[in-house]
């Protein structure tokens, strides 16, 4: 057993790391990671991280913009408190050392972006590596904290709670259940060890590996979402599924981002004969939110039978192009594609789950001491659709209000107490690793094809089907293969995957990421958080 801590942070993104710099204050902190520690959809963010910033941008507008994007779904308490402590929380995020960009006229003042769905430019970004800046920054600051432990390579299996050990005897588990700590896969030594903790805080990230093509890195499994639903917590949402419009189509390179920055500068999407299209499907054109412009993509796509549309950048001057996009730049010029005389192939990909593990407006989900922080969350921010870049700034909104209600709390959580081990039971090593990797190919492609941007009822059927097949295999492999990061990724996936299909047939409407042509128009009867919870 690991040493008992007052807290356990499940992820080390900028959710993980914030909510323990914040608690490392007040008791110990043990993050575990799963790869590397900077490895995470956080280091990947390009546009940046919203927040009411100058003169001339006020609350309501972000509020009203967020409303907007979210298609009625989004809490409005929930919109008010993001929005209005983010500007607090991004000056703290500066005094961390996170250096964003400022204005080449002006180098007291901060540069800002513009993306879709926003009335106005409100976008801190470094450059075009936000996300790589603040995770460095956090990571600095974190590394120097006496009560901050990082374990790299540990990888989270399972939650521990009441409820799990007296369902493990037979037992129903309480009606309030409380977690007690976590499973964690040590991968270089491949043993499996319990962590007990008083507060165990979820940072996992999103899940975009379920689709076989996504702007997501590999550690985007959904693992926090596939373990707080098998523990029991309330889940919701989940069928909101973003897709970015504009990931880099080329053989070489997968699904590259390129973000949507570069329309708020003026890029244009065009067809193969150099046309625009966006002013078709929506006043704001390449503007709007960006359920609109991916489906307006997919649908030139399909009806023309087109590989990929194109985004123009050709208005900017190189010098210009490269300044301010330098790692889109460079990336591109290394699959020899030059931004600045030609336009870009571009394609929708899986990019982030709205939905996820519902939680209060402190972050924390159905079971006591469980909080989920970032992407793994469902706060009511996004509703049906994200406003871009938002979610930076939810994942530390709420990372620094999960950590106050965990520390208002941690006197009266009882001491971490002895767990029972991991039952390794009657597994072997696997000498099969190809059922795995081909079952994993399966669900990506099968989501891919019948749970993408266009959904019908027949094809979300279709997958539920594929889903109930593959349970008992999974499960079999599972139980009977000794754990691998693999192993637990693709019964996470699996999880994953289950709930996108059971929360999207049961909205049958269309509505913000939602469209389902059996349902085309929004119905008022739907106008509520999809929840569905395992232990009913
Ligand atoms: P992550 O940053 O994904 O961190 C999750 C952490 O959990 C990782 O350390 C991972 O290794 C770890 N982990 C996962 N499972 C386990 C496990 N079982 N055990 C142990 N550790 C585990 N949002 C914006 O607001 N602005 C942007 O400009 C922007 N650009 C983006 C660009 C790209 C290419 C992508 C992919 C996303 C972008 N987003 C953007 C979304 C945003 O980056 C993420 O939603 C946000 O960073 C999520 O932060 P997080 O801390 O919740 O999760
Ligand atoms: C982008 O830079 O286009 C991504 C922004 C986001 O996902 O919020």
């Amino acid at each position: 057993m690991a040493d008992p801590v007052e807290y356990l942070v499940i992820g080390s993104g900028v959710a993980g790391m914030w909510f323990a710099l914040r608690a490392a204050a007040h008791g110990r902190v043990t993050v575990v990671t799963k790869t590397t520690p900077q490895e995470s959809n956080s280091a990947y963010a390009q546009g940046g991280i919203a927040a009411v910033w100058e003169d001339g941008d006020d609350f309501e507008h972000h509020i009203e913009d967020t409303l907007v994007a979210g298609a009625g779904l989004c809490r409005r308490d929930a919109v008010e408190v993001t929005v209005r402590e983010g500007p607090a929380r991004v000056r703290e995020l500066i005094e961390f050392g996170a250096r964003f960009t400022r204005k080449d006229e002006d180098p007291a003042a901060y540069d800002l972006h513009r993306e879709g769905g926003h009335s106005h430019r409100r976008i801190l970004h470094a450059a075009d590596f936000t996300g790589k800046e603040m995770v460095r920054a956090l990571h600095e600051a974190a590394a120097e904290h006496p009560n901050i432990t990082l374990l790299d390579h540990h990888m989270a299996v399972d939650l521990v709670t009441e409820g799990w050990l007296a369902r493990r005897h037979g037992a129903l588990g309480p009606a309030d259940d409380r977690v007690l700590g976590a499973y964690v896969l040590d991968e270089r030594q491949g043993t499996v060890d319990v962590h007990p903790a008083k507060v165990v805080v979820l940072a996992t990230g999103g899940a975009g590996k379920v689709y076989k093509y996504t702007t997501n890195p590999e550690i985007a499994t959904g693992d926090g979402m596939a373990m707080a639903w098998r523990a029991g917590a309330r889940m919701g949402n989940m069928e909101f599924v973003q897709f970015h419009p504009t990931a880099l189509f080329h053989h070489k390179e997968h699904h590259f981002l390129v973000s949507e920055a570069l329309r708020g500068e003026g890029g244009k999407l065009l067809l193969p004969d150099g046309s625009r299209f966006m002013p078709r499907y929506d006043d704001r054109a390449e503007l709007a939110p960006r359920d609109i412009v991916a489906r307006a993509i997919d649908a030139e796509l399909k009806r023309r039978g087109l590989d990929s549309v194109f985004l123009d950048m050709t208005h900017l001057p190189k010098a210009e192009l490269e300044h301010k996009f330098p790692t889109i730049f460079h990336k591109l010029a290394s699959l020899g594609i030059d931004m600045a005389t030609e336009p870009i192939p571009v394609v929708p990909a899986a990019h982030y789950m709205c939905g996820g593990v519902i939680c209060d407006l402190h972050g924390e989900s159905s079971i006591r001491n469980l909080f989920a922080v970032g992407e793994v969350s469902c706060t009511g921010l996004h509703g049906a659709n994200r406003l871009a870049s938002n979610s930076l700034l939810e994942a530390i909104v709420f990372a620094d209000r999960a950590a106050e209600l965990a520390r208002a709390r941690l006197e009266g959580i009882p001491a971490p107490q002895e767990l029972p081990g991991w039952d390794t039971g009657r597994a072997v090593d696997n000498d099969e690793q190809v059922v795995i990797s081909q079952v994993w190919k399966e669900i990506r492609s099968f989501m891919w094809s019948y749970v993408g941007i266009v959904r019908t009822v027949r094809r979300l059927e279709r997958a539920r089907r594929r889903i109930a097949l593959l349970k008992d295999e999974v499960e079999d492999a599972y139980w009977d293969f000794r754990l691998t990061a693999p192993l637990v990724e693709l019964r996470n996936l699996l999880n994953v995957a289950d709930m996108i299909v059971k929360c999207a047939l049961k909205r049958r409407e269309s509505r913000g990421l939602h469209y389902v042509t059996d349902f085309p128009e929004p119905d008022p009867r739907f106008l509520t958080d999809t929840v569905i919870q395992r232990y009913l």
